[in-house]
């Protein structure tokens, strides 16, 4: 007997595997032929991110990333993808200006075929996640390491290491959600940290080098694949390296998410 047809990822599907504690798989993806490798690896979530400016473009950041090359990553990750769910990454300069902004942003990736978008930062982020929401835009937040801030914060550093900066996430947070985001990325803070907010929000928590206490995992598509070079952080876990092709390695890192065997306590937490 042939086994059931994947239905594909709604926002109340993620809501469903949440409630259950079913681990949320989310994975970065920048064009068709690997969505289609990540969407038959039952990845429940493409993040098509501005991480791209440097795995693709090779930048030394995602500051250069422009809406137009987000928008045309977008639509490629959309053609080759049936099921998964598709968050696009709103990009530095895109939607810090008004609201009104963030919108036209937000409708260009829509129109490109993503089912939610992503933006970076806390605070003032609330007011514009609002706006979206309200007029139908689904928004993913991302706290902690903000990586189109990463001249202000003085490098790729683990954020929320000390009370008052651990408290200020768990307000920002809580303020998002409260904003009506339906899910947060969280990336290189403590474990703890992670874990704080995780529980104290009613939304799916994503963490990327924020423990394995999060709903789900997300990693950088080719920090997985062991193609990034040079020394990665200590979060990254090359899925490639037991052998076999890339479709392996991609069952392998949706299996180990799922069943909580990745992120390794000690190894791949702060
Ligand atoms: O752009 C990206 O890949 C991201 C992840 C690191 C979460 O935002």
């Amino acid at each position: 007997m042939n086994a059931p047809e994947r239905k594909p990822v709604t926002l109340h599907r993620l809501r469903a595997m949440h409630a259950a504690g079913e681990k949320i798989v989310m994975l970065t993806c920048y064009d068709a032929s690997f969505a289609r490798l990540c969407d038959a690896a039952a990845v429940d979530v493409l993040l098509v991110g501005d991480s791209l400016g440097m795995v693709l473009q090779g930048h030394d950041s995602t500051v250069p990333v422009s809406l137009d090359e987000m928008a045309y990553h977008t639509a490629c990750v959309a053609r080759g993808n049936r099921h998964a769910w598709i968050v696009g990454d709103l990009p530095f300069g895109s939607y810090q200006a008004s609201a009104e902004q963030a919108l036209l942003g937000a409708v260009r990736l829509m129109q490109n075929g993503a089912h939610m978008v992503k933006l970076e930062g806390g605070g003032w982020t609330a007011e514009t996640v609002r706006f979206l929401v309200e007029r139908g835009v689904p928004v993913c937040g991302h706290l902690g390491l903000t990586p189109q801030s990463v001249h202000a914060l003085g490098g790729y550093r683990v954020q929320g290491r000390d009370d008052q900066a651990a408290a200020t996430l768990l307000r920002h947070a809580r303020e998002l959600a409260d904003a009506g985001a339906s899910m947060l990325v969280l990336e290189l803070m403590p474990s703890s940290v992670a874990d704080a907010v995780t529980t104290g929000l009613s939304i799916p928590v994503i963490g990327i080098g924020a423990g394995a206490g999060c709903s789900g995992q997300v990693l950088v598509l080719h920090d997985m694949l062991g193609i990034t070079r040079g020394r990665l952080p200590r979060f990254v876990r090359d899925f490639m390296a037991e052998g076999g092709g890339v479709e392996q390695a991609l069952r392998r890192y949706v299996a180990a998410v799922r069943d909580g065997s990745f992120p390794v306590g000690g190894t791949h937490t702060y």
